[in-house]
């Protein structure tokens, strides 16, 4: 039987959801959620037939207009571009007849789509042959525990240097796995900057140092990175929030890991990059599912991956040597940087950077009202005009704003003007 192709013509009627014959309790909405055994033998079930194969006419097609600047730490924004080409391909994959959501992992579709993103992401990275890409799940907390099982022995000392909270909860898990120590912290100054390396004690038998490049709740970025003194230490370091916003020497590091959903995809991917001689010593309690050794030798397949985000992640690879490279990309961030901390230094007060300002990330950037009580309605009036996500995190109050890679400049310029006028009625 021919099946149609085209995606304008899907035989899909869409369920009126007033025919879903959903469990409901009018007297409270949360009903599901606050007593779910009520409800669980309860089949939801849709009654409505997909009776009338002709298509569906087509609604307005969305377009940029109905998109926010999106603010948001992470999952963020994405290339605009690598949305709609997800969209193009999404109900059947270049011609294969289905979306890559339903494709076998094991397939040749899969497979060439896998190792394109892996063989794009080397590109970009320039990653030396002597280092394995590994596309893994569990987020970038995961790897807060596969680092120190797979490189340490218990009794092995590690070093930390805690710049965020990032690096303190990678600290907190290393410790059931080994025995890591700060060489600094800078919780008692509230995780507003990074000291010089070489001014630090280092602890010469330590089997590696940990940093997290740039801090996402404190907005707080290495500018460069440090060397141990002794040349067996390993550095590792959690790029999640920065990870392709600039060129980085990968040789510098023994593991490079990230989650996807700030620069590079959709949540649910973890990208680890690590340098080959370093995989095969885990510990023996290692689950197989954080052995590096397991996932390097089956090409990061050893299970059923996360197929939809790496195919993402695939495509903005590609968008973004589309772009001309990292260090192309860079020179936007860096720009959209300077346009954001130019107008909070120039608003004499009215809005502060907690942060030194030679360590001031270019990816995250909290600041705070000087007349604290106004930040709520700053938030408020900023998400009316189409920009949202600007509350800073739990943690530290004021606002942040995310400019990853994939927040346009028209976004920052926009948010700048909006800082502007809102300080001219406030101030
Ligand atoms: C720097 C950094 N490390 C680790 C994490 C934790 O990542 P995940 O939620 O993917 O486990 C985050 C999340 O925001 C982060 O920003």
């Amino acid at each position: 039987m021919a099946t149609t192709t085209n995606p304008n013509s899907l035989p899909i009627k869409t369920a009126n959801p007033s025919k879903l014959s959903i469990p409901r309790n009018q007297s409270n909405k949360n009903a599901f959620f606050t007593n779910p055994s009520k409800f669980r033998s309860t089949k939801i079930t849709c009654t409505t037939q997909l009776q009338n194969p002709t298509p569906t006419p087509t609604t307005t097609k969305p377009t940029s207009q109905d998109r926010v600047f999106n603010f948001a730490a992470g999952p963020a924004t994405l290339p605009e571009n690598v949305l709609k080409k997800a969209e193009s391909e999404l109900y059947n994959w270049r011609g294969c007849g289905m979306s890559v959501m339903e494709m076998s992992h094991r397939g040749k579709e899969f497979l060439s789509i896998i190792q394109k993103a892996e063989s794009d992401l080397k590109t970009l990275l320039s990653i030396p042959s002597d280092y394995a890409v590994l596309f893994l799940q569990g987020g970038a907390t995961t790897q807060f525990s596969a680092i120190p099982l797979n490189l340490c022995e218990p009794n092995d000392q590690v070093d930390f240097l805690v710049t965020g909270s990032w690096g303190d909860k990678a600290f907190k898990e290393a410790q059931k796995f080994c025995k890591p120590h700060f060489i600094w912290s800078g919780k008692s100054e509230k995780y507003t900057k990074i000291p010089s390396f070489d001014s630090l004690e280092q602890n010469l038998n330590a089997r590696y140092l940990h940093i997290c490049a740039n801090e996402t709740i404190h907005g707080v970025e290495f500018k460069d990175y440090p060397t141990p003194k002794n040349k067996d230490e390993i550095l590792v370091a959690d790029m999640s929030s920065n990870f392709c916003s600039k060129p980085v020497d990968v040789s510098q590091f023994g593991i490079i890991y990230a989650g996807a959903q700030k620069n590079v995809g959709p949540s649910g991917v973890t990208i680890v990059i690590i340098r080959k001689d370093l995989i095969g010593n885990a510990q023996k309690i290692t689950p197989v599912m954080l052995d590096y050794k397991i996932h390097a030798e089956n090409n990061s397949l050893y299970n059923t991956p996360p197929c939809y985000g790496i195919y993402m992640c695939g495509l903005v690879f590609e968008d973004l040597l589309e772009q001309g490279g990292l260090v192309e990309v860079e020179k936007k961030n860096k720009k959209k940087a300077e346009i954001l901390y130019n107008a909070i230094e120039e608003s004499e007060g009215f809005y502060r950077s907690p942060v030194e300002k030679s360590v001031r990330s270019l990816m995250n950037v909290p600041f705070t009202l000087e007349k604290s009580e106004l930040e709520a309605e700053f938030i408020k009036e900023a998400a009316k005009e189409k920009m949202v996500q600007l509350k800073g995190h739990r943690s530290v109050g004021g606002m942040r704003a995310s400019i990853y890679n994939a927040m346009p400049l028209a976004g920052v310029e926009k948010l700048v003007a909006f800082m502007k006028d809102f300080q001219a009625r406030h101030a």
